[in-house]
């Protein structure tokens, strides 16, 4: 089995979805294997933007197989919504494109309104979620009273399992001095969709297992970013799953042998969504507007604006060893044109002590210095360049400087939101 995980490796947003449909060209099936309807993966083909959540990348591209693991927490009414949406716009969509796990989490109304309700009593110590009840769908999973898709064709063992998780989730209610909510409420809810969302059920892992799929190429598509993981990203700022490389299999079903190429995708700078450390974070500066402004930067699914700073490749490094990166998609490479000059971190000074990696404690993190290498910046436009050799000098430059300090090739450069224009210096897939 050939397969490829593309991973981002900051704080999420650095072109995942771009990567995927360009990749997924050379794929047979394309997977989501963790988060929700959190993410956002915008891909522009021609005059065409596609705003995908929940959907693999890979649904835009003819005779491609489309799968939703068991790892990501699935909102039935997003997902209806988004199909909609796509078969509006002429994407055909049924079981033989899509593939949905029997097994998958579903995230229900009350997660989202648990989700909310805790930002909004937590105020100045807000996480900043996007609202989607990814948290509280997640704690569900782990507590073992998750309602799971194959649920919804079983009346009596769906009313057991609502059960179980509404009266945890009433007693919250009642603590915050919220109104609970019903079993029926939710069953009732629950059928109006039950039928749509059922024919996609299947037994994902034997469906990826399968003899006849041995020979075919297997892309799987990262949701959030590495720095989000909640293991090892910003803690507790970060999402409620693993979005590292590895995740890739338990979120699937496909062994952890099997799964062996890893992109990394980064964008030339850094951005952040949400509440949390950004170590080199330019704020209320004319570069950080620069980036803001020409980077588009506002969150796809929320659209509150993308907090913006110098690329850290402290932090990068650290992502490319954690998810066992080959080689990385630099992308966004034309935000930077017209800057004078550019920074790269290399490490961090906290309390006069050098550090090359970000520790854990976010009371560190908070008096963090970052070190700077300075780089020349280049006047030429980069936007849709598709060769290296038509970049500029000084463009170059600043690659091989991610490289050397990331530690790790760069194999793709991106130069325009467009499907198109790509450099791609070497393939991704198995070499
Ligand atoms: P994802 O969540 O990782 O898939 O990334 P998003 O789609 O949320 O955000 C990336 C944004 O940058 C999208 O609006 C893309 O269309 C856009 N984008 C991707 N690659 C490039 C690029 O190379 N240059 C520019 N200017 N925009 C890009
Ligand atoms: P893609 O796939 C950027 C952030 C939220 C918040 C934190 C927790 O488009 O890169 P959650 O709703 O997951 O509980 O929120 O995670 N976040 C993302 N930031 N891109 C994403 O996805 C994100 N998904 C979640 O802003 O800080
Ligand atoms: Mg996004």
């Amino acid at each position: 089995m050939n397969n490829l995980v593309v991973v981002g490796c900051q704080w999420g947003d650095e072109g995942k979805g771009k990567l995927v449909d360009y990749l997924g060209d050379k794929a047979d099936i394309i997977v989501r294997f963790q988060g929700g309807n959190n993410a956002g993966h915008t891909i522009v083909t021609g005059d065409k933007i596609f705003k995908l959540s929940l959907l693999p990348s890979g649904i835009l591209r003819d005779n491609k197989l489309s799968i939703i693991g068991n790892g990501v927490v699935l909102d039935p009414w997003a997902l209806k919504k988004e199909i909609d949406s796509l078969e509006n716009l002429g994407i055909q969509i049924s079981k033989k494109n899509l593939m949905i796990a029997e097994n998958v989490s579903l995230i229900l109304p009350f997660h989202k309104e648990l989700d909310n309700l805790r930002e909004e009593i937590a105020g100045g110590k807000k996480i900043g979620t996007t609202g989607r009840g990814i948290g509280p769908a997640y704690e569900d999973k782990v507590g073992r009273r998750s309602v799971r898709l194959s649920d919804l064709n079983n009346p009596e063992l769906l009313r057991e399992r609502l059960e179980r998780s509404l009266s945890h989730y009433n007693i919250l209610m009642k603590g915050y001095g919220k109104s609970e909510c019903s079993v029926y409420e939710v069953e009732k809810k629950l059928g109006e969709i039950s039928h749509f969302i059922s024919k996609f059920s299947t037994c994902v892992w034997q469906e990826l297992n399968q003899e006849k799929n041995k020979d075919k190429t297997i892309l799987f598509e990262g949701a959030q970013g590495s720095l989000l993981d909640v293991d090892f990203g910003t803690y507790p700022y970060v999402t409620s799953s693993n979005t590292l490389a590895p995740a890739a299999s338990i979120g699937s079903g496909v062994s952890a042998k099997e799964v062996k190429n890893v992109l990394g995708i980064v964008k030339a700078y850094s951005t952040r969504v949400g509440e949390g450390p950004f170590p080199t974070e330019l704020i209320n500066d004319q570069v950080g507007n620069h980036l803001s402004s020409v980077g588009h930067e506002k969150g796809t699914v929320t659209g509150r604006d993308r907090r913006c700073g110098w690329f850290d490749a402290a932090l990068v490094k650290q992502t490319c060893i954690l998810n066992g990166v080959d080689g990385i998609a630099i992308t966004k490479l034309d935000v930077l044109d017209g800057l004078k000059e550019l920074k790269i971190c290399i490490g961090y000074n906290i309390k006069n002590k050098f550090y090359n990696y970000l520790p854990s404690s976010i009371d560190l993190a908070k008096k963090i210095e970052p070190i700077y290498e300075v780089f020349k910046g280049w006047n030429e436009s980069t936007v849709g360049v598709t060769s290296l050799e038509r970049l500029p000098k000084n463009a170059i430059s600043y690659i091989k400087a991610i490289e050397k300090f990331v530690g790790c090739p760069a194999y793709i450069i991106s130069t325009s939101p467009d499907r198109d224009d790509i450099i791609e210096v070497q393939s991704p897939f198995e070499r």
